[in-house]
């Protein structure tokens, strides 16, 4: 018997089968063979949020949640965040390499040279309300830039997507800046070519009456590093929506205005946002016993704790608690990070939290460094999209030249009525 398959035998039938296995998986469709009789539609798999289903095959980024282990292209993201930029992260997210020199300052040009967004895009985010949630702003403008692109639609010609990918890391900065200051009722704050990414952004987000801007420099590295950590994470909730509405066919930007919305959910990237109101909430240190037991009771869950894949420790949430403290450096320390340093070491003692395997999150710091450099709580989702933007994208693109690629469309198991004929209201 060959060494690399599995033996099935059905107890409905007597029958065997003998089903290949390639790295560590059976095909799905393989058990569709695994019948009871001619008619039976043939064995199928339930599984509920996907949690042991491998829907793609990837060479983007790799976690290993037992180790807490998190790479991007083979790479430690600890040795990117100390020594890389975001933009390089970025190229290397999309290309499978980190670049030579010449290759890091095209690819830096090009990105830097389409931060500007068409003058109509500003019009309709005016049409905005004044309280708009900015991620919900976001999302919208990023769909609505597939009308300005229209080429975008060719997703096979790998030169027009290329443009594509340079807009939306481009432009993502430019829109979320832009949603803040309609918040905020302020005048936008248009891209200055002549600073970094994240320098930019910053300047975009803060600049008032100065003639040039000019970023703390520890506040742009802490928010390169923090779009580092964020930059991708394998098939997360978010991603998996952008391979799911990219393998219909349609163009990049509303495939990602579909991952943005998912993002914005606070299971997943809106969770910061929902931290920072959760420490606001508890308020002071003698309040977190009685809020753990909340917790413990299932009346609420804490935020920023707990991960599908991560079982003993996020490795994100460690560069970032570190980052937090060389933002406080410059900034001021925020007070709530007393209580969040004061929630994770009761809850990492407490037998619910160990049992449950539940440890701080990317986003249980996060939100405390956004706080403490004046950013608002409705923003930071919009920071993690701006950080995932190159993980969707590499993501999309590895999808579209996969030969395995298929139009994303699951099975279920029907529970519902059999056939029933319409009777008229009058007569129900
Ligand atoms: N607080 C309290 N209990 C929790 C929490 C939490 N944050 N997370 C999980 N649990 C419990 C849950 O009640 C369940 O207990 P039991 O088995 O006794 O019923 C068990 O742990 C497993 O939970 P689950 O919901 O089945 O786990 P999941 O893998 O489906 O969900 C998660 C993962 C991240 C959605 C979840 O841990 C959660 O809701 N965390 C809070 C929200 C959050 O911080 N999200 C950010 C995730 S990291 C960044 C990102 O992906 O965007």
């Amino acid at each position: 018997m060959p060494e690399n398959t599995i033996t099935i035998t059905d107890n409905r039938t007597g029958k065997s089968y003998e089903l290949p296995v390639e790295n560590g998986t059976i095909r799905a469709l393989e058990l569709r063979q695994i019948k009871t009789d001619e008619n039976d539609f043939g064995l199928m798999t339930y599984d509920p949020g996907l949690t042991n289903t491998a829907s793609c095959k990837s060479n983007v980024t790799v976690i290993d949640g037992d180790k807490g282990i998190l790479r991007y292209r083979g790479y430690p993201i600890e040795q990117l965040a100390e020594k890389g930029s975001f933009l390089e992260t970025a190229y290397l997210l999309m290309h499978g390499d980190l670049p030579q020199k010449k290759e890091l300052s095209d690819w830096e040009y090009d990105i830097t040279h389409h931060t500007f967004i068409h003058e109509n895009v500003k019009k309709f985010m005016d049409g905005f309300r004044y309280d708009a949630h900015p991620m919900g702003v976001f999302v919208s403008t990023i769909a609505a830039l597939s009308t300005f692109y229209t080429e975008a639609k060719d997703i096979h010609d790998s030169e027009c997507r290329q443009h594509q990918i340079h807009r939306l890391i481009a432009k993502t900065p430019t829109l979320a800046a832009f949603a803040f200051r309609h918040m905020k009722g302020m005048k936008y704050a248009y891209p200055d070519n002549d600073l970094s990414y994240t320098g930019n952004f910053l300047n975009m987000m803060f600049k008032t009456t100065e003639v040039t801007y000019e970023p703390d420099p520890v506040l742009e590295k802490a928010l390169d590093v923090l779009f580092i950590l964020h930059a991708d994470h394998e098939q997360n909730c978010s991603t998996s929506v952008m391979r799911s509405v990219g393998s219909s066919g349609v163009d990049p930007y509303s495939a990602m205005a579909a991952a943005a919305a998912a993002l914005y959910g606070p299971l997943h990237g809106g969770a910061n946002e929902m931290v920072l109101r959760m420490l606001r909430e508890i308020g002071d240190v003698k309040n977190i016993p009685a809020y753990i037991e909340r917790v413990k009771n299932r009346e609420i869950r804490l935020m920023g704790f707990g991960h599908r894949v991560y079982k003993n420790f996020d490795p994100r949430a460690q560069l970032i608690k570190k980052v937090a403290f060389e933002v406080f450096d410059v900034v001021g320390r925020n007070p709530l990070i007393d209580i969040a340093l004061e929630l994770e070491r009761i809850a990492l003692e407490d037998d619910f939290f160990i049992s449950h395997k539940l440890y701080p999150n990317v986003d249980f710091y996060s939100g405390i460094i956004y706080e403490a450099m004046k950013i608002p709580v409705e923003m930071y989702p919009v920071l993690f999209a701006i950080g995932r933007t190159p993980g969707w994208l590499a993501q999309w693109q590895e999808s579209l030249v996969d030969p395995d690629l298929r139009i994303v469309r699951p099975r279920q198991i029907y529970l519902g009525e059999d056939k029933r004929d319409y009777v008229e209201v009058e007569k129900r």
